[in-house]
């Protein structure tokens, strides 16, 4: 649905940042495009024509509030969002807007709803973060699996990605997390965060047709296991992740993904695979589409257009699957996502 709101893209020249000003366009938005080097903001202007610019800087408070001056909301799509969240959250409260972010560090988002769960809150604001593929998709298919229960023994998700050329933003992110946790793991167990030095475990997941069985990486751990206990009691939550695409992403000589559509999007696949049990019964919503970082776009849009039009469910810091009616969201995102339910 179009409204002519503005919205400000913080990041707006990054590989994502470009697929959301886009699809902020074409859903009849209009974007700001806002970023730290005004050369690229320039480059992205004369490209995106018609469309204003704004320098601003994460360190620069003064800068970010004239980035969202007159904005009825913000996405940010700049990360490492270890560095970039806090700031624009804090502009994005001054300015009195929703903000809306993209962000897959597991420490960057628990620590969005820990910093700002309260004051959040209590200013009626919205804070959505990691409002993407990872994090925010997860999330809403687990959320949707459940149905009409109210708690689970365990989620599980599982991401079945035909390979995964990562982005200098991915790069950079993981190896901002990859600091933070001194060189160990992370899981989500025994309803909490847990750090600990178990090597990688490969398993078979038994992926639904047209995929079927593959080999993954246990504990591969993704933004979900933040966002999903956020709002569900559920005390076990895993990821998993195709062994071809965690090698991919691990490895330094892989290439930055290429466009091979009209879109812009690479030819990389995804099936994601959303399980929970509960007294031995399990429920399931799967999500197959391409490009991992193109269909963030839909995603992040569909949410901010959710929060200006009043379709939402609470306040303050929430994830996706808490914030909007999981279900309807999922639906709404075909053609870009084909979803399927087994409840
Ligand atoms: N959760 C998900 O599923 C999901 C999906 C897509 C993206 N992401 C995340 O989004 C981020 C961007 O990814 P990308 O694919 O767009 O990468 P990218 O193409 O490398 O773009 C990164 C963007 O962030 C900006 N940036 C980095 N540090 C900044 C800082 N300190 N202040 C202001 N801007 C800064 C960059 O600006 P400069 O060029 O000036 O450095 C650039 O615009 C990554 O953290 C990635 O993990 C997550």
């Amino acid at each position: 649905m179009g409204s002519a709101f503005t919205v400000a893209v913080f990041g707006a020249y990054g590989h994502t940042g470009r697929f959301v000003v886009a699809q902020l366009r074409e859903r009849g938005f209009v974007p700001v495009l806002a970023g730290r080097d005004a050369d690229k903001l320039k480059a992205l202007a004369v490209s995106e024509s018609g469309l204003e610019a704004r320098q601003a800087s994460a360190d620069d408070p003064a800068s970010l509030d004239r980035a969202l001056a007159g904005t009825a909301a913000v996405i940010n799509c700049a990360g490492p969002f270890a560095t970039t969240a806090a700031p624009v959250i804090e502009a994005a409260l001054r300015a009195g807007i929703p903000y809306v972010d993209v962000a897959a560090e597991i420490e960057a988002n628990a620590d969005t709803f820990t910093h700002f769960a309260d004051r959040a809150r209590a200013a009626g604001a919205v804070v959505v973060p990691a409002m993407a593929f990872y994090g925010g998709l997860g999330d809403l298919l687990a959320t949707a699996a459940m149905g009409d229960w109210t708690e689970a023994d365990e989620a599980h998700v599982a991401y079945g990605l035909s390979g995964w050329h990562p982005t200098a933003g991915t790069r950079a992110a993981g190896a901002v997390s990859r600091e933070r946790r001194g060189g160990q793991s992370v899981r989500y167990r025994n309803g909490r965060l847990e750090y600990h030095q178990d090597g990688p475990v490969t398993l078979e997941w038994p992926f639904p047709d047209p995929m079927g069985p593959r080999a993954v990486i246990g504990e591969f751990t993704m933004a979900d296991v933040v966002t999903i206990p956020s709002h569900l009691p559920i005390p076990e939550v895993r990821t998993y992740m195709t062994v071809e695409a965690a090698r991919d992403v691990s490895a330094p000589d892989t290439p930055a993904p290429a466009a091979s559509d009209e879109r812009g999007r690479s030819a990389q696949t995804f099936l994601v695979d959303a399980v929970v049990r509960s007294g031995g019964r399990e429920r399931r919503a799967v999500a197959t589409g391409q490009d991992i970082y193109a269909v963030t776009a839909p995603l992040a849009v569909e949410a901010v257009d959710r929060i200006l039009t009043g379709r939402t469910r609470t306040v303050g810091v929430a994830s996706a699957g808490e914030i909007f009616d999981a279900p309807d969201f999922l639906r709404s995102l075909s053609p870009h996502i084909t979803l399927e339910l087994r409840r």
